[in-house]
């Protein structure tokens, strides 16, 4: 299955934090906060990934990620002349799927728990239809909202409703079958100028092909799209990875973990990045210092 990293935006509530840097590339604590989504991707087993954003903010990804072949992946870059909306991404990239399936995550979230990446490989499986994950929030206002009947089947979708009827946001992370791009052609803009991401879902509701997962409480769901977020997003990662001495969406351990790189490749990461804690990290995943580094 092919990837698709979205990661452009005007990223309007971090201003001016995001004047003239991708919101995408700004630190959650020691790395930027695209590996996040990148590391689900590649935990889904997903190497060849589309990475999408503005025409300001490409080339910076391009010097960051380059082909991918350092991690294993294989990445294409894709311009989104302008943010009208989150699903545009699927028809931009209509040519690299070629026809194929999805796994489609937005640049911004940020998954954290065992058990959700023990959930990717079979969502990652999955022949028909669509694959989204919910997760209960304080202020569903904010998302795209499902509401679920007693089994968890998913009853009816809003977009950031002013009176929710649920508290089950749908999350950033989507895999579609092939007919993500078709129905993406088919949807218009909503009332706020954009292609909405949720008619996409409600097409394949409408099939009855929209499977809903939700997301317990074992399982972290972060927003970045504040300030607030950021430092809350930030301080949550510092606070694991200071306890633990495991480093969450560490690419290079993940990729090096999946047999997609060699410890060859992974020391030569750990030298480039020396003088970081970071690197010093990735030298003792090659070194296998202190036992077993999980990848989860
Ligand atoms: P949003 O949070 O809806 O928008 P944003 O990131 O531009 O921020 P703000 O609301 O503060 O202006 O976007 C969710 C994610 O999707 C985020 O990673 C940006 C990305 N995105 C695009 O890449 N292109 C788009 O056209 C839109 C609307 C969002």
């Amino acid at each position: 299955m092919k990837g698709i990293l979205l990661a452009g935006g005007a990223g309007s509530r971090l201003r001016p934090s995001t004047n003239a840097v991708s919101k995408q590339l700004i630190p959650i604590y020691d790395k930027p906060m695209i590996y996040y989504p990148l590391s689900v991707l590649m935990l889904a087993g997903v190497r060849e990934i589309a990475l999408i954003s503005s025409p300001r903010d490409l080339p910076a990804y391009k010097n960051l990620f380059g082909d991918g072949a350092q991690l294993g992946l294989k990445f294409t870059y894709i311009e989104q002349p302008r943010p009208q909306g989150i699903a545009q991404a699927l028809p931009l990239a209509e040519d690299f799927l070629a026809g194929g399936p999805c796994a489609f995550i937005l640049g911004d979230n940020i998954f954290y728990g065992r058990e959700f990446a023990k959930l990717l490989p079979d969502a990652a499986s999955a022949a028909k239809g669509a694959r989204v994950f919910a997760y209960h929030v304080k202020n569903p206002q904010n998302y795209g909202t499902v509401r679920l009947d007693r089994n968890f089947r998913p009853l009816k979708l809003q977009e950031k409703p002013k009176k929710p009827f649920s508290p089950w946001a749908i999350t950033g992370l989507y895999f579609y079958d092939n007919n993500a791009v078709k129905y993406a052609k088919q949807i218009k803009p909503s009332a706020r100028g954009e292609l909405e991401i949720t008619d996409i879902n409600r097409l394949y509701l409408k099939s009855g092909a929209l499977q809903v997962q939700p997301l317990g409480r074992g399982i972290a769901w972060l927003d970045t799209g504040t300030h607030e977020g950021l430092i809350e997003a930030s301080t949550f990662i510092h606070m694991l990875e200071k306890r633990q001495g495991l480093k969450i969406a560490c690419l290079e351990a993940i990729a090096y973990k999946k047999g997609w790189i060699s410890k060859k490749t992974l020391t030569a990461a750990a030298r480039s990045m020396a003088g970081s804690e970071y690197g010093a990290y990735l030298a003792a995943v090659a070194k296998e210092i202190g036992g077993k580094y999980d990848i989860f």
